[in-house]
This record gives C-alpha cells, structure tokens and sequence, in this order.
C-alpha cells in the first residue's frame, strides 16, 4: 500500500483538520503531513502544534503566488489537499496541478447555499430563512469555481421548522466529524 500524503488548509478553529488529522493518526494509510493558514492567530495553529504536524502561515503574496505555494506542498510531498474552513481562494495553477487532488468541506447540500458570502453561520441563517427541512454536508473537489467541484459525499439531517442558527450549526459540524475524514480516506484510496 503507497501510503499519500496529505496538507490540510484551514483559516479558523480548525476543529475539522484536528479531527482529520487525529483519524489519520490511527489510519496510517494516509499521511497528514502539513497544515497551512493564511490566518496566523487562527485556533488551526494551535492544534497543530498541539498535534505536532508541521504549520505554516503563508501571508496574501504568497497566496498570490502560485509557485511558492507549489514549492511549499512539493517540499512536503503534498499528494492531495484538503480544504476544511479555508477562505482564501486557491491560484488556478494550483488547482491545474493538483486537478482532481483539492477536497473542501461545505456546511450545506451543494449546489444549494454555496458560492459567495456562504460560510460559517451565514450558510445555517439562509437554510432556515428558507424553510428548508433538510440540509447536510457536502464533500467535494475544488475547481476554479466556488463549490462548484464534483460532489463526492453527501450527509443529511432533518431540520425542524423554527430550529436556532446555532443549534443548526452544531449539528452539521457534529455530521462533519463523523463523515469527513472517511470521505477523504474512501476518495484518495480510489483515485
Ligand atoms: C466547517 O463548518 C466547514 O464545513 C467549513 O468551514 C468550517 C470549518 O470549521 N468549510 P472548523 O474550523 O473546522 O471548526
């Protein structure tokens, strides 16, 4: 078995990378290799040194550059890339290089409630708004295009009318653990 690496990208809490990260530890058939933020005070920075994986904060020029940030996930042997939270669009170089490589997270049944201005607690305010009685997570692959890659994974939960924002929230984060990390691992195992 070829073991493959992976970095995970993250710009806030970072409670899902820990979570990947911690699955991997135990399912040593993929490798979390780094973590990168473009946020140095983002919670992501503290789990990994808790952790022990190698972080790096890579500031708005090298973000814009596509070859440092190339050069950096080829110095770690970056064989695919997982997106849990991360803000900052990806360079289309990167996507190019890494086409059908880049996985992100998103707190809702794409295409439904994706594209611009939904994250965080925006995306579970506008479901609600919508009256919506289901809604869920999905994972899929990066392309130029916000959340508009192919769908891999779907998970669904029911909402009830009236439900808080919040309480919403909680539940697909909870969703999140429990899928994620298995969604990546079924994924890579196949490509
Ligand atoms: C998650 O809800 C994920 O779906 C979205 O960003 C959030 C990150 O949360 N893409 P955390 O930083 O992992 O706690």
């Amino acid at each position: 078995m070829l073991i493959k690496n992976i970095a995970i990208l993250a710009s806030g809490n970072g409670s899902n990378a820990e979570n990947v990260i911690r699955y991997f530890r135990v399912n040593k058939a993929i490798n979390v290799v780094l973590v990168i933020t473009n946020n140095p005070q983002a919670g992501v920075v503290q789990r990994a040194n808790k952790l022990n994986v190698p972080c790096k904060v890579i500031n708005n020029t090298m973000m814009g550059d596509s070859i440092q940030l190339i050069a950096l996930l080829e110095n770690y042997k970056v064989d695919f890339i997982i997106l849990a939270g991360f803000l900052k669009k990806i360079p289309d170089t990167v996507i190019q290089q890494y086409e059908n490589k880049i996985i992100n997270i998103h707190p809702s049944l794409l295409p439904k409630y994706g594209g611009k201005g939904m994250y965080g607690i925006n995306v579970h305010k506008a479901v609600i708004k919508n009256l919506e009685t289901i809604s869920g997570i999905t994972v899929h692959l990066v392309n130029e295009n916000y959340d508009e890659g192919k769908i891999l994974d779907q998970f669904k939960i029911d909402v009830k009318p009236g439900t808080d924002p919040e309480v919403l929230q909680r539940e697909i984060q909870k969703l999140e653990k429990e899928h994620f990390p298995s969604s990546i691992e079924r994924y890579i195992k196949s490509y």
